[in-house]
C-alpha cells in the first residue's frame, strides 16, 4: 500500500493552498457534512482552488455512513465530470473519512483523495491507514476497502470547537499509540493537562502518535499480523460499548476503549508480567479523566458474550493483544472467562 503523506499544519489555508498547487489533477472535488460545512469549511473557503471546487454535503452522524450516503457522493461525483485525475477532498470527522474514502476508492476504480480530520479521534485513527467503508445491513464498517489518503492535513485547531468528551474521545486512541510504542511517550501522553489543552503541544503529540500508528499500517496493511497491536484495548472497549448502547447509556468509542486499555494491561500484567506501577498510573489517569462505567458482576457475562461475538473473534475464544512492557507487543493472546472477569474485578475495585 502507498505511503500517506502527514502534514502537520497550524495554518490550514496556507498548507492547504500551498498542497493544491504542488498536485497535478484535473476536477477538484470536496465533501462535508452539516457539522463540518458549519464549523471547518469556513477556515478553507477563501482558497480560490475551493472557491472552484464542485461541493457536496452529506448528513453528519454515524448512521448516515450507509449506502445512500455513498451513493449520493458516487451521484455526485458522476455528474460533476469527475475522472480517473480528479482529486477529492474529505473534510470531517471519521464517519465522513471513512465515507469518503471509500467513494474515491471504488469511483472509476479509484481516484486520489485528502483527509483533513476535523476531531481528534477522526485524526488519530480513522483519516490514517487507509481503512474506508460504510455501515451496512445493521453491521458497522462491514462494506470497505484498504485505501490510503495521499496526504492526511492533520490541524489541531479544528479541534478547539471540539467539546472535552469528544477530546477525551481522541485522546484514548493517543495514549493507546503511546503504550505500543514508548515509555518516554507514554510519560508525556499521562502529563498532557486535559483540562486546558495546549493545542500547539497537542498537534505535536498528535503528530507523534500519527507516526506510531503509520509504521505498523506499513509493515501490515491489510491487518494480517501486526496491524492487530492496533486493537489494543478494543475487544473490552467493543464489549463496553455495546454494553453502554444495551443499557440505554451510550458512551463515546474513545470512553469504552479508555476503560479496555485498563482490563488490557489487567491481562497483560497477569498473563505477561507487565509491569504493576504503570498499570496503576495507567488506570489512575483514566479515573482521573473518563471516570468508569457503572457496571457490576451481573453484566459480566453479557461482557464476555459481546467480546465472543466481536467480528473478530473465532467466537469460541476471545482474542486480545497484549503488552509484555510498553513497546514489547504480543499479538493473538487469549484469555480464560475467569482471567476476563478478573480483569473487569480489577477496573471496578482495583488501584
Ligand atoms: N482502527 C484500527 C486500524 O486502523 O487498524
Amino acid at each position: 500500500m502507498m505511503k500517506q503523506r502527514i502534514i502537520r499544519s497550524s495554518m490550514i489555508e496556507k498548507d492547504l493552498a500551498q498542497l493544491l498547487n504542488e498536485l497535478d489533477y484535473d476536477g477538484l472535488f470536496l465533501l462535508t457534512d452539516e457539522n463540518t460545512n458549519h464549523f471547518a469549511f469556513p477556515r478553507i473557503e477563501n482558497i480560490p482552488e475551493i472557491q472552484s471546487a464542485k461541493k457536496c454535503r452529506i448528513a453528519s452522524g454515524d448512521n448516515h455512513k450507509n449506502i445512500e450516503s455513498l451513493a449520493a457522493v458516487w451521484k455526485f461525483l458522476t455528474e460533476n465530470g469527475a475522472n480517473r485525475k480528479s482529486i477529492l477532498i474529505n473534510l470531517g470527522g471519521g464517519m465522513l473519512t471513512d465515507l469518503g474514502g471509500f467513494a474515491a476508492a471504488t469511483f472509476k476504480r479509484g481516484i486520489r483523495f485528502i483527509n483533513i480530520p476535523t476531531t481528534l479521534l477522526g485524526a488519530v485513527d480513522a483519516a490514517v491507514g487507509g481503512k474506508t467503508g460504510i455501515n451496512f445491513n445493521g453491521l458497522k464498517n462491514e462494506i470497505g476497502a484498504f485505501a490510503p489518503a495521499i496526504v492526511v492535513l492533520i490541524d489541531a485547531n479544528f479541534f478547539k470547537t471540539l467539546d472535552h468528551a469528544n477530546l477525551l474521545s481522541g485522546y484514548a486512541e493517543m495514549l493507546k499509540h503511546a503504550l505500543l510504542n514508548s515509555p518516554k511517550m507514554l510519560k508525556e501522553i499521562l502529563l498532557c493537562d486535559l483540562e486546558k489543552p495546549d493545542y500547539q503541544r497537542l498537534n505535536d503529540l498528535l503528530v507523534e502518535s500519527v507516526q506510531v500508528k503509520e509504521r505498523i499500517v506499513e509493515k501490515d496493511p491489510t491487518e494480517q499480523g501486526i496491524r492487530k497491536a492496533l486493537n489494543f484495548g478494543h475487544t473490552f472497549g467493543h464489549a463496553f460499548e455495546s454494553l453502554s448502547y444495551e443499557l440505554n447509556r451510550p458512551v463515546l468509542h474513545g470512553y469504552a476503549v479508555a476503560w479496555g486499555i485498563v482490563c488490557e494491561l489487567y491481562l497483560s500484567f497477569i498473563k505477561l508480567r507487565f509491569d504493576k506501577n504503570i498499570l496503576i498510573n495507567v488506570l489512575h489517569f483514566i479515573k482521573e479523566n473518563y471516570s468508569i462505567f457503572d457496571f457490576d458482576c451481573i453484566q459480566y457475562q453479557r461482557l464476555y458474550e459481546l467480546m465472543l461475538h466481536d467480528k473478530k473473534n473465532e467466537r469460541t475464544t476471545v482474542n486480545f493483544t497484549l503488552l509484555r512492557s510498553v513497546g514489547e507487543i504480543e499479538i493473538n493472546q487469549t484469555a480464560t472467562q475467569k482471567e476476563i472477569d478478573e480483569a473487569l474485578d480489577f477496573f471496578n475495585y482495583g488501584g
